[in-house]
C-alpha cells in the first residue's frame, strides 16, 4: 500500500472529504501550474494572446494549448485534431445537442439513469424539433453487462436516430458497456454520444476504442485538473458538420478544426494548459496504483455498508470503479441526513435520490484513509438510531 497522499492537497485538513466525485480536487502542484500560466497571462496579455499561445487567435495550430491538447489526447487514446477544450460537460453536450439535426418523430433514445441537467437539455431538444426523447427504465440490481445491452438494444427502432448515454452513471455510479453500444449503433447508422462526466482519471479511458461518434469527459473530476477543464472528442466522421457553439473569429480565420470550436472571444485557457502538470503530477505518484488500492477498497466498503443498512447492492463488482452507490434505509431523509454529516462530523458524502429510492454515493481517493469510512458508517448508524 502506498503511503497517503493528503497532504499534496489543497483541501482542507479539518473536513472527511468523502466526496471526489461532484467537483474533484486539485493537488497543490497542478493547481500552482495553472495560477502561473494566469500570471504569464496578466504579465502582458497581448504577448499572451497573440504569441505565446499563438494559435488561439490564428491558424496555427502550435504553443502550449497544442501540447496540453496533444498530451491529453495521448492520456486517453485519441486522435488530438478531434479535441475540443470544453469548460465541461454540460457545455459539450449543449454543443451536440445545437448540431445535429432532429426531425419530427425522430428519437433520441437513453436511461433513466442519465444526468438531470443533460436529459433537460436533450428534452427541450426534442421538443423544438417534435422529435421524442425516451429513457429507457433500467431496474436495480443490473444483471449482468451483456444481458443490459441486449435489453437495451431491444428498445431501438428504426426511429431511433440517437443514442445519448452515461459512461458512468451519476446517482447510480454503474460503469456502463458503452463500448458495445457504440460498436452496435455504427453497425446500425445510429449516431452516439457518450457524456464521460465521470470517466477521464478515474477508468483507463480509451476514447478510439470506444468508437463514439461524440465523447465528452470532465478532467477536473478524477484527473486531477483545476476546475473548468473538459473535453469533447468528435468523430472524424462527423466534423465537417460539426456547427459551432459560439460563432467567432474562427468563422473568418478557418484554423484547425479544435480551434474553430474553441474560439469564443477572449478566454482564459491556463486550466486546460495545466493538463501537462496533473499528468506529471499523477505519473510521479504512481495514480495507476493508487487508483487501483482505492477501488478494490471501496469495493469491499461498498458491500459492508449495504450488508450494515440491509439494504441489496445494486450491482456487482465488475460496474464499480471508484465511486459506488448504497441504497439507505427507506426512512431516511437525504437532506437531513447531508446537513447531520456535515455539522456533527465535518463529512463531505453525497446523499441523493434516483427513483424513489436515496443513496449514498461513496467515492475514495488516495487522499482518503480507511478510518474516514469507518467513520461515515458509524455516523450514518448514529444517525439512523438517533
Ligand atoms: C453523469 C454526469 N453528467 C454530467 C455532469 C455535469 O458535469 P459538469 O457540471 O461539470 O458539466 C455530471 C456532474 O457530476 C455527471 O455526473
Amino acid at each position: 500500500m502506498l503511503a497517503n497522499i493528503r497532504s499534496e492537497f489543497l483541501l482542507d485538513p479539518d473536513t472527511h472529504y468523502l466526496n471526489h466525485g461532484s467537483f474533484g480536487a486539485c493537488p497543490r502542484e497542478v493547481f500552482e501550474d495553472y495560477q502561473n500560466w494566469q500570471r504569464i497571462l496578466e504579465k502582458n496579455p497581448i504577448d499572451y494572446y497573440t504569441r505565446q499561445l499563438k494559435g488561439l487567435f490564428g491558424k496555427e495550430a502550435s504553443g502550449p494549448l497544442e501540447k496540453a491538447r496533444t498530451d491529453l489526447a495521448q492520456f486517453v487514446n485519441a486522435d488530438a485534431e478531434g479535441m475540443i477544450f470544453t469548460p465541461n460537460v454540460t457545455v459539450a453536450l449543449n454543443a451536440i445537442a445545437n448540431s445535429i439535426e432532429l426531425n419530427a418523430n425522430d428519437e433520441v433514445l437513453t436511461t433513466d439513469h442519465e444526468y438531470g441537467t443533460i436529459l433537460a437539455t436533450w428534452a427541450r431538444k426534442c421538443l423544438q424539433n417534435d422529435a421524442v426523447l425516451t429513457e429507457m427504465k433500467v431496474d436495480l440490481p443490473v444483471a449482468t453487462k451483456a444481458e443490459f445491452v441486449d435489453y437495451f438494444w431491444k428498445h431501438v427502432t428504426p426511429r431511433t436516430k440517437v443514442i445519448l448515454m452515461s459512461h458512468i452513471t451519476s446517482a447510480t455510479a454503474l460503469v456502463l458497456p458503452v463500448r458495445e453500444i457504440c460498436r452496435r449503433a455504427r453497425k446500425a447508422g445510429i449516431i452516439t454520444v457518450i457524456d464521460g462526466a465521470h470517466a477521464v482519471g478515474q477508468i483507463d479511458l480509451d476514447v478510439e476504442g470506444i468508437n463514439a461518434d461524440f465523447y465528452t469527459s470532465n478532467c477536473h473530476k478524477w484527473m486531477l485538473t483545476p476546475k473548468g477543464t473538459a473535453f469533447l472528442h468528435v468523430h472524424a466522421t462527423q466534423r465537417e458538420a460539426f456547427e459551432p457553439l459560439v460563432i467567432s473569429w474562427a468563422e473568418i480565420n478557418q484554423p484547425s478544426f479544435s480551434l474553430r470550436h474553441e474560439m469564443w472571444g477572449t478566454r482564459d485557457m491556463a486550466a486546460f494548459l495545466s493538463i501537462p502538470a496533473a499528468i506529471k503530477f499523477r505519473k510521479k505518484h504512481e495514480w495507476e496504483t493508487r487508483n487501483f488500492e482505492a477501488q478494490k477498497l471501496l469495493h469491499d466498503y461498498r458491500d459492508r455498508f449495504s450488508d450494515t443498512f440491509g439494504r441489496k447492492t445494486i450491482c456487482d463488482h465488475t460496474w464499480l470503479a471508484q465511486i459506488a452507490s448504497v441504497l439507505l434505509p427507506e426512512k431516511i431523509k437525504a437532506g437531513d441526513l447531508w446537513r447531520y454529516l456535515w455539522e456533527e462530523y465535518r463529512i463531505e458524502a453525497m446523499i441523493t435520490g434516483w427513483r424513489d429510492e436515496i443513496i449514498l454515493r461513496l467515492s475514495f481517493n488516495a487522499y482518503n484513509t480507511r478510518d474516514e469510512l469507518d467513520l461515515l458508517l458509524s455516523a450514518i448508524q448514529k444517525f439512523i438510531h438517533k
